[in-house]
């Protein structure tokens, strides 16, 4: 008899890819084998996200073609991630309104699906949960993402996630350590630490580590090229986090900090806890420490009460700081935050979309003038994959700089996993072209 398929349908943040991996490798432990045939899979499994109101949509659409399924043909459905919640009532209104679904998930917690498993005897009873990566995966997964800080307690007063992801849980160090040994003894090449607000790991754990030592243990682990981390928060990043990355080698140069306004009084009203000028300081400081840093973050456009000179500001903050990728959203009330609560979502939607594209415009723009003044340049990537389409593209080698350029090398026979030396040759905002040098493969 062939082995049984499963389907895995992802969506959301690292976090949530990081769990699903978790939940493939319990699955193919139990003898279930990848498809990426989810109308035929005999298991789908849905890792949900609902950050914005878009994200809960599209899986609202996928669970009403999976209901029609479950009518015709045997079929199990487990969902996972933000959607579930981390609290009992919670689960109990989703389990109610999807009465199919034959497991639940909060997120980070593989425990319903091993009892599942278990139940049908494909597990053994309170058997040891397998790692992080899939067996199907082990070998040649070349990047792996660990998540050490669970939760968020910060409650900006947008964000669904707390009410979703349970209060801020910071990892053992010990069990984070083994867990990034495990993956480098498969292959694994590049690990990122992940957290809400991943600066703040260890302050909820008495005694424990804080992120800068931990991010030298990680970074000790042998077979590991490269250490990241995300994401971070303006009021947690300090000096020493800074002087970390500047003086060890395997850590990246690439920091996520998310100031999602350039508008003070917007920033107040998300209860962020800081001020634009803060956000300015923080990126002076980290490029004067480190000249090659990459500065990403995050903007929402159309907050509660954004006016036209908010926005302004926003745009201005964006060109003061020539930071390197920005992930835009608009804004989009969701259940139980404060501000679906007490703030009205007054900017008309064709004025979200209007600042969105703006922004865009803008990003475009300082990214194309940029990495103009890159082409020529050389750098090394870790090569992540070989691109399979047919035609010019066919053969490029896609990878990074550790500041997290993307890059797709010509001319290489590098594999996956291998480090490689190149010089870019047609820059452009979001990627760039290069061809492999000379040296190290
Ligand atoms: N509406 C729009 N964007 C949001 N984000 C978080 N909550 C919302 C919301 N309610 C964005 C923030 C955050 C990213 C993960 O998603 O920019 O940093
Ligand atoms: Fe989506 Fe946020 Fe949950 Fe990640 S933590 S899956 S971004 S809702």
């Amino acid at each position: 008899m062939a082995a049984p398929t499963y389907h895995l349908w992802e969506s959301g943040c690292q976090m949530n890819a990081a769990d699903a991996l978790r939940a493939a490798a319990l699955l193919e432990r139990a003898g279930y084998v990848a498809t990426d045939d989810g109308d035929h899979a005999d298991f789908v499994l849905l890792s949900t996200c609902v950050i914005r109101q878009q994200a809960e949509d599209k899986f609202l659409r996928r669970m009403e073609q999976l209901a029609g399924q479950v009518r015709h043909r045997r079929l199990a459905v487990a969902v996972m991630g933000c959607f579930v919640g981390f609290s009992a009532s919670q689960r109990a209104a989703a389990a109610e309104r999807f009465p199919f679904v034959a497991v639940w998930m909060p997120p980070s917690d593989l425990s319903p699906l091993a009892s599942y498993l278990a139940g049908r005897g494909l597990l053994p009873e309170g058997g040891t949960a397998p790692g992080p990566l899939p067996s199907s995966r082990e070998g040649s997964a070349v990047t792996a993402h660990v998540p050490v800080v669970l939760g968020c307690s910060h409650a900006c007063t947008y964000c669904i996630v707390p009410y979703r992801r349970g209060p801020e849980r910071s990892r053992d160090a010990a069990e984070i350590l083994s867990e990034v040994r495990s993956l480098a003894a498969r292959g694994v090449k590049e690990v990122t630490l992940l957290g809400q607000i991943v600066d703040r790991y260890g302050l909820d754990r008495e005694g424990s580590i804080r992120l800068p030592e931990l991010l030298r243990r990680v970074a000790a682990v042998e077979g590991l090229a490269r250490v990241r981390f995300l994401t971070s928060h303006p009021n947690w990043m300090g000096d020493e986090l800074i002087d970390t990355v500047a003086t060890t080698p395997k850590l990246c140069p690439a920091f996520e900090v998310p100031v999602q306004s350039g508008s003070d009084a917007v920033l107040e009203r998300m209860r962020r806890g800081y001020r634009a000028d803060d956000f300015r300081a923080l990126v002076g400081r980290i490029r004067s420490r480190i000249p090659d840093a990459s500065v990403s973050t995050d903007v929402i456009v159309g907050f509660c009460g954004e006016t036209e000179k908010d926005f302004a500001d926003t745009m201005q903050l964006m060109r003061d700081t020539q930071v390197d990728m920005i992930r835009i959203a608009k804004y989009s009330p969701r259940p139980l935050t404060w501000s679906a609560r007490h703030l009205a979502d007054d900017v008309p939607p064709e004025e979200k979309e209007r600042r969105r594209v703006a922004l865009d415009a803008l990003l475009r723009e300082m990214l194309t003038k940029k990495h103009a003044a890159l082409a020529g340049t050389t750098g090394e990537i870790l090569v992540e994959s070989i691109e399979q389409t047919e035609g010019r593209r066919h053969g490029r080698r896609r990878g990074r700089f550790p500041d997290g350029l993307l890059v797709f090398a010509e001319n290489s026979g590098a594999q996956p996993g291998d480090i490689v030396p190149v010089r870019i040759t047609v820059p452009g905002p979001y990627a760039s072209i290069a061809e492999a040098t000379e040296g190290r493969k």
